[in-house]
C-alpha cells in the first residue's frame, strides 16, 4: 500500500497530528506492506509566474521541467500513485496553514486533476481514502465551538474537485488547554483511528473485493 503523508505543521514531527498520522501508518502496517512518501508542506514555495500563465492562458506553453510546473507534476504524481492519503495539519486563522494551501494550489490543476465541464468542475483522480487530521488551539466543532471553521468545508470541497470524495476528518481541538487534557485527547483519537481502520476501512475493502 502506498501512503502519501502531507505534514503541514511547523512543529514537524512534534506536532500532535503527525503523531496521530504515525498511528494510522502503524495500524495499516499490521495489515499490509506500506510504503510512505512524506511531503513537508511547510517547505513548499509559492507558485511562480510560468505556472500561473500556463493555467490562466490556454494555448500558452511553458517549460514544465523547472519551477512550479515541475513541482506540481511531481506532487500530482505522488497523489495519483497513493492508495491512501494522510494530511496532518494545524488550523491557522480558522483555515489552512499557507504550506498546505500551496500544496493544494500545486495539485488542484485544470486539465490534470480536474476538468471544466458545462456543469462544473469534474475530478480526474481515482477516488481513495483521505484522512485529514486537524489540530487547533481552541474549539471549532461541537457544542464548545466558539470560532468559524473554514478548514474542514474547504478541504472537503477542494478534494472533491479532484475526485477525492472519501474524506474522513479526525480533530484534536483545544490544544491551548493543559498538556494532560491534550495527551488524553490524542490517546482518544488514536483509539478512534484504530477502531476506524479495523472496522470501517477493512469492511469497505471487503465490499470492493466482493464486487469483482
Ligand atoms: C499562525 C497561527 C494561527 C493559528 N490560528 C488558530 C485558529 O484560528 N484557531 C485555533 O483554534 N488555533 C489556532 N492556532 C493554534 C494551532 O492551531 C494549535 O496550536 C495547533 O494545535 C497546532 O497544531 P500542531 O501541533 O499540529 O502544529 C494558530 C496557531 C498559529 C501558529
Amino acid at each position: 500500500m502506498n501512503i502519501l503523508l502531507i505534514n503541514s505543521s511547523p512543529k514537524r514531527h512534534q506536532s500532535c497530528t503527525y503523531i496521530l498520522a504515525q498511528t494510522i501508518i502503524q495500524q495499516l502496517s499490521k495489515q499490509s506492506t506500506v510504503e510512505v512518501i512524506e511531503t513537508d508542506a511547510t517547505k513548499l514555495p509559492h507558485l511562480d509566474s510560468d505556472y500561473s500563465t500556463t493555467l490562466c492562458s490556454p494555448g500558452v506553453m511553458c517549460d514544465e521541467s523547472v519551477g512550479s510546473l515541475s513541482l506540481s507534476n511531481q506532487l500530482i504524481s505522488d497523489l495519483d500513485k497513493a492508495d491512501l492519503v494522510i494530511i496532518a495539519s494545524p488550523m491557522h486563522n480558522f483555515s489552512l496553514p499557507s504550506g498546505l494551501k500551496s500544496w493544494v494550489d500545486h495539485v488542484v490543476r485544470a486539465g490534470r486533476t480536474f476538468k471544466i465541464t458545462s456543469t462544473g468542475k469534474q475530478g480526474l483522480l481515482n477516488d481513495k481514502p483521505v484522512y485529514v487530521l486537524v489540530s487547533s488551539g481552541g474549539s471549532f466543532s461541537g457544542k464548545d465551538a466558539y470560532q468559524p471553521d473554514f478548514f474542514t468545508p474547504y478541504m472537503t470541497e477542494v478534494m472533491a474537485t479532484v475526485g477525492l470524495n472519501n474524506i474522513q476528518f479526525f480533530t484534536i481541538e483545544g490544544t491551548a488547554a493543559n498538556p494532560e487534557a491534550v495527551r488524553e485527547q490524542i490517546e482518544a483519537r488514536q483509539n478512534q483511528v484504530k477502531y476506524h481502520l479495523e472496522n470501517v476501512l477493512i469492511s469497505q475493502k471487503r465490499t470492493v473485493d466482493a464486487s469483482y
